[in-house]
């Protein structure tokens, strides 16, 4: 059905181990014969290899939300490409996007950039454990993906290669659980690690909770705000439910598909990565390529087409309409009780049920979170 696509699919498997960089992105994610090889996109349509075109709903692995060769972003980008994309110092851009994007989330103080989510996270579990002397990081069982590193991936099935990593395991909305996970290893936990939301919004009282609980128990408080950032609003599920992480970690959206993480939070632990102190110094994203100024450039269009533009209102005003649109096509074709839209409406995920509506038998492709 895909005959180009099928034949690249094939070399790519010969070429790349698991046929794409990125697991999430792999053939075996997909109907099989229906894995198409993008040739291009534009706004919210890409384009296959077959000629085929596609509404990509999940946009770049959800690091797209202002639609692909974004017109603003890429003037931006080029401007500075012109310019030269990396030196043996600082630039001007690292130091104005830097600025921006404590605008932009205001319950940061520092913030470091870095090329992709995953050293974000690892840093901030890195930052943590130097501050507190401790090595245990508690993690939330519940969400699926926080890194491509070692402390993460050595907890999940995939752990081949990995020595036995020091996690515990937490269920998300559970304040008691956490509670007694803190007390039963007392003074051993480092950080606690965790997305502030994701499919369904947390329980009162509980962001609050988890706050308090990480401050009495002196770990310290990470929001992955990978997903929710850009999402939940530009400043992050943190502004939406007014809970301030002691760091948090934003990526995908930020960039709108150039390679932009960052690393932000509280200064005392931030500085930690710094030269202006006295105590052990953390070797903190340091990286040839982090600051790079057209990546960097990128961010900084994306903040403020968020804030010029009101593009988090938007996206929750297209996802209310699309939520209603697939749910009443489902009623319409007496599948309603199979098709389940979930989840907060700018970042819609889709779930079909089995004939006895019982069983989940698949889950949309925008509900691919990790990796
Ligand atoms: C919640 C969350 N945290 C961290 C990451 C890792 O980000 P990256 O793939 O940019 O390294 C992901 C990626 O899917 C994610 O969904």
């Amino acid at each position: 059905m895909l005959p180009v696509s099928e034949r690249m699919n094939a070399r790519l498997h010969d070429l790349v181990p698991g046929g794409a960089h990125t697991y999430a992105k792999g053939d075996d994610q997909y109907p099989e014969g229906l894995a198409p090889v993008i040739s291009h996109g534009r706004g919210a349509h890409v384009w296959d290899v077959d000629g085929n075109v596609y509404l990509e709903y999940g946009s770049g692995l959800r690091s797209v939300s202002l639609g692909h060769a974004h017109p603003r972003v890429l003037a931006a980008v080029r401007y500075e490409l012109e310019r030269g994309s990396n030196f043996v110092r600082p630039s001007a851009v690292e130091a104005a996007a830097a600025e921006l994007f404590l605008e932009t989330v205001p319950t940061a103080e520092m913030v470091k950039f870095a090329k992709n989510g995953s050293d974000a996270t690892t840093a901030a579990v890195r930052l943590a454990r130097a501050a507190t002397g401790r090595t245990l990081v508690a993690l939330c069982r519940d969400h699926p993906f926080f890194s491509t590193d070692d402390w993460f991936i050595g907890g999940t099935p995939m752990n081949a290669g990995i020595p036995a990593q020091p996690t515990v395991g937490f269920p998300y909305g559970d304040l008691a659980a956490l509670g007694d996970l803190l007390a039963h290893h007392d003074g051993q936990v480092a950080c606690i690690v965790m997305e502030p939301a994701t499919q369904s919004e947390p329980p009162p009282g509980y962001l609050e909770g988890v706050r308090e609980l990480a401050t009495r128990h002196g770990a310290v408080l990470v929001f992955d705000e990978m997903i929710t950032g850009f999402r939940w609003s530009e400043a992050g599920a943190q502004s939406v439910y007014g809970v301030t992480p002691d760091l948090s970690t934003f990526g995908k959206a930020l960039g709108n598909g150039f390679a932009v993480s960052a690393l932000a939070g509280r200064r005392d632990l931030m500085e930690q990565g710094g030269l202006r102190h006295d105590r052990e110094r953390v070797f903190l994203l340091s990286t040839t390529h982090g600051a790079e100024t057209h990546s960097l450039a990128a961010a900084m269009a994306v903040m403020r087409t968020y804030a010029e533009d009101g593009i988090a209102a938007r996206l929750h005003a297209l996802g209310d309409r699309l939520a209603a649109g697939v749910r009443a096509a489902a009623e319409g074709m007496g599948v309603g009780e199979h098709v389940l839209v979930r989840g907060r409406a700018s970042n819609l995920v889709f779930a079909t049920l089995d004939a006895d509506a019982g069983r989940r038998s698949s889950t949309g492709r925008c509900s691919c979170a990790s990796s």
